[in-house]
């Protein structure tokens, strides 16, 4: 997988803000919606910012863009500080010019007994969008995008899924005890994120450094969902020197 190593995590934000830039203003250029896939967490923090920065100094638009966050959190309330809901919130759509009706998030808050039939439209809604032109990711310790843990097929798709006990200790710092973090989340599945049209994953800092180079440049494996990404002809890696420290 191609990779774009940078001093740090603001340049690497740059980078990859540059890259949504060039795609919300081709889109513009072309009269249509620019669809995005958006990823929580902490990696895209210094983005969301520079996203903001770019709205408020350079009028970039959001006007024409409509958005697919990866996952959320299940069952949380929308309004809780820890939502995926919230972050987006408070990262980015509060912002900038974000259409609400544009914004779609999988809701934690849905009757466990329909949510069957709500990923399925979760995945409906994407393709009535014309499916995501360029999708965020951002990559656990152990592999994981969205919250496809490893073991998740290259086949699966929207769905309630279990989240493992070390993604639930990497997301403790979010929560006030280990009980609190939930057990379960909906995510796009792996089949979902392949068929974006373009995709760019970030990764920083050391802790990042031996999965992104087994996700890069070892085989293909659902032990790594982020290797299932070589299977993508438009993936990108943008990396910090330290997340690429092992690359060979
Ligand atoms: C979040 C998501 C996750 C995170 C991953 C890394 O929407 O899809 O896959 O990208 O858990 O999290 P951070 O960025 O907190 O290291």
């Amino acid at each position: 997988i191609p990779c774009s190593i940078h001093n740090n995590i603001l340049d690497g934000s740059k980078h990859v803000a540059a890259i949504i830039a060039e795609t919300i203003r081709n889109s513009q250029a072309e009269g249509k919606a620019c669809v995005l896939g958006l990823a929580t967490g902490s990696t895209p923090k210094t983005l969301y910012a520079e996203l903001v920065r770019m709205h408020r100094e350079e009028g970039l638009s959001f006007a024409n863009v409509i958005s697919f966050n990866l996952d959320e959190y299940y069952p949380i309330e929308r309004e809780a500080y820890q939502s995926y809901y919230h972050f987006m919130h408070r990262m980015l759509f509060n912002h900038v010019d974000m259409k609400p009706e544009h914004i779609h998030i999988p809701n934690g808050e849905w009757p466990k007994d329909a949510i069957k039939q709500y990923c399925l439209e979760y995945e409906k809604q994407i393709e009535e969008a014309g499916g995501v032109d360029l999708q965020i990711l951002g990559i656990g310790m152990n592999g994981h995008i969205g919250f496809n843990e490893p073991g998740s097929s290259i086949h699966s798709h929207t769905r309630l899924t279990n989240l493992d006990n070390t993604t639930r200790f990497a997301n403790l710092y979010e929560f006030p005890n280990i009980s609190q973090v939930p057990r379960l989340a909906i995510t796009m599945g792996i089949s979902t994120i392949l068929k974006a049209k373009k995709i760019v994953l970030m990764a920083w800092g050391s802790g990042k450094a031996p999965v992104v180079q087994k996700a890069a440049e070892e085989h293909m494996t659902e032990h790594i969902p982020a290797s299932l990404l070589q299977q993508h002809t438009d993936t990108l890696f943008v990396l910090d020197a330290a997340a690429a420290a092992e690359l060979t």
